[in-house]
């Protein structure tokens, strides 16, 4: 467990977190496709699979989810609860993965706050994936910068 500012505390979660990770998910992407507890306990079974949750003042307000292949990480989720966004912590999250290496994501063209987000952490554009979602609209891939 990592400490950062008082009161926040950063915890690796195995799959016995699917619960968890599956309500702050749905509360973070309100109208947007749910994952549900068994899609993240399936996730968290794969081999590289790592969630970092963080907590303020003992209440879970978010969590990312990378999955690392070889020397490539990629984040397969980043969500902070509605009441703890614009606090920083979806940086601390980003940042906290940052060490792993090469970094990419894909992320909705149309999602302002999270492009906003990687951009201040360095994370640059690298290509456009056409109808990536199923609403069908389109996904930047973004990766950091070594
Ligand atoms: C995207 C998300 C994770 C950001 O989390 P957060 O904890 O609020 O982000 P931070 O407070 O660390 O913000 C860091 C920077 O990102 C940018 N940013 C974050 N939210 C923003 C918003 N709503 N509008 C514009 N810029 C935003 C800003 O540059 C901000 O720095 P500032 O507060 O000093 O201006 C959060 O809004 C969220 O969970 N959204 C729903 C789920 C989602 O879209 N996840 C990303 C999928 S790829």
């Amino acid at each position: 467990m990592t400490n950062s500012k008082p009161g926040q505390t950063f915890q690796r979660l195995g799959v016995e977190g699917a619960p968890l990770l599956a309500a702050l998910h749905a509360e973070a992407f309100q109208g947007g496709e749910i994952w549900d507890e068994a899609s993240f306990a399936s996730l968290l079974t794969v081999p590289g699979a790592e969630a970092l949750v963080v907590s303020v003042d003992e209440q879970p307000a978010g969590f990312i989810l990378t999955r690392t292949i070889l020397d490539e990480t990629e984040i397969l989720t980043l969500a902070v609860r509605p009441r703890f966004q614009r606090l920083g912590l979806g940086r601390r999250l980003v940042e906290a993965v940052l060490p792993k290496g090469k970094i990419f994501l894909e992320v909705s063209v149309s999602n302002n706050a999270a492009r906003s987000l990687y951009y201040a952490c360095g994370f640059v554009q690298a290509g456009l994936r056409r109808g990536y979602y199923q609403d069908g609209s389109d996904a930047i891939v973004m990766i950091s910068r070594i």
